[in-house]
């Protein structure tokens, strides 16, 4: 098995903010003990309704917040206490892709300026070879002509063609991951599937692994090697074969909420017809989180928190009391018929 690139050991992400209705704090406890590793060329999906954490995670990771507990390491080391030299590599082979790639780039100035000014700081062609550096990235990227792209601001560009030039500027450094969040959430269905071939092309001829964070669960299946399912700032099954397999009952509310026939519900943000318990900021009760919400609910979900832990062959983990169980059973009949306490 590969060496991770990126490391989360017991990581917890707490936010304060002043109470608005009166004295103290508010405290929200977006991601809360997440372990995980992210390994070299593999592309992780992300996915979870919204307020689950996701975000937070991907911010986590590109050091854009400190975590208040627990450790994020890079090769090994813990970005706290990287070296400048290391500092300057997780820089560079650890880039970011955002979900609005018009605000990720500078309206002010043309393509050609905006790369050109990476280009010269990370000395990465000289003076004379920038143009053609610049253009070759951006046919990398499916634009072309390349030339006719670099004499465009950001505004002259469609969100598509934004979002590529937000890929460029990424895969200009060499990295060894992108971590994307919500990459094609603001482009049309289309384009989506034309920058998640992108994805796919990049991956194969680079090597350069993905953290994609998404809403779409169909996209994911089509582009992720493994699955992170997050609830209420915990990974609550992690696996290669979650979309056919699903061993916790989260994962399967998610799959079959996008095999709903009404298109508006494809989508995890609008699950609103299961009663809802995603804030993180409900206060933590004992046992397992999602027992409001589950149908396979038992006693020992109300006073024991389940831990990941392994459950098949094929490394997929899934924190459960009943995964193994539900997984077993799955498996003797085409449909899950794990027999319910609300069903008997
Ligand atoms: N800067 C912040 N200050 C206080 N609370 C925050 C902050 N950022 C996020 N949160 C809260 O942390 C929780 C997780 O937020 P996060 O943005 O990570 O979720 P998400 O899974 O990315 O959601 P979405 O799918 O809507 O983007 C939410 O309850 C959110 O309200
Ligand atoms: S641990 Fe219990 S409540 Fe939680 S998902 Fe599993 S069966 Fe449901
Ligand atoms: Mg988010």
């Amino acid at each position: 098995m590969s060496e991770p690139i990126l490391r989360l050991n017991g990581v917890e992400q707490i936010y304060r903010s002043r109470n608005a209705n009166g004295p103290g704090w508010n405290q929200v406890r977006a991601v809360d003990g997440v372990d995980l590793d992210i390994r070299e060329g593999e592309t992780l999906a992300i996915v979870g309704e919204s307020g689950s954490g996701k975000s937070t995670l991907a911010k986590l990771l590109l050091l854009l917040n400190r975590p208040t507990t627990g450790e994020v390491q890079f090769r090994g080391t813990s970005l706290s206490a990287l070296a400048s030299a290391d500092y300057q590599a997780f820089r560079r082979q650890v880039q970011a892709v955002f979900q609005d790639p018009a605000s990720s780039l500078n309206p002010r100035m043309t393509v050609e300026r905006m790369l050109g000014y990476i280009v010269q700081r990370h000395a990465l062609a000289t003076p004379g070879e920038t143009r053609q550096f610049l253009a070759g990235h951006l046919a990398a990227v499916g634009l072309n002509p390349p030339e006719s792209y670099l004499e465009r601001y950001p505004h002259q560009l469609s969100g598509g063609q934004q979002q590529r030039i937000a890929i460029a500027r990424a895969m200009m450094l060499r990295p060894a991951i992108i971590i994307a969040d919500e990459p094609l959430s603001s482009l049309d269905v289309s384009v989506q599937a034309q920058v998640l071939q992108l994805m796919r092309d990049l991956h194969k001829t680079t090597n350069v692994g993905f953290v994609v964070i998404s809403h779409d669960l169909g996209a994911m299946e089509s582009i992720a090697d493994r699955t992170a399912v997050m609830y209420r700032g915990r990974i609550v099954e992690i696996g290669r074969s979650i979309y056919e397999r699903p061993y916790h009952p989260y994962t399967k509310l998610l799959l079959d909420a996008r095999l709903s026939l009404d298109p508006r519900r494809s989508r995890i943000r609008s699950m609103s017809a299961a009663p809802s318990r995603s804030d993180s900021s409900a206060p933590a009760q004992g046992g397992c989180r999602f027992r409001p919400r589950c149908a396979y609910a038992v006693e020992i979900c109300a006073t024991q928190a389940p831990a990941l832990k392994p459950v098949d062959q094929a490394g997929t983990m899934a924190a459960c009391h009943r995964a193994e169980e539900i997984g077993a059973l799955r498996a003797r009949s085409a449909e899950p018929t794990v027999p319910s306490p609300l069903e008997v």
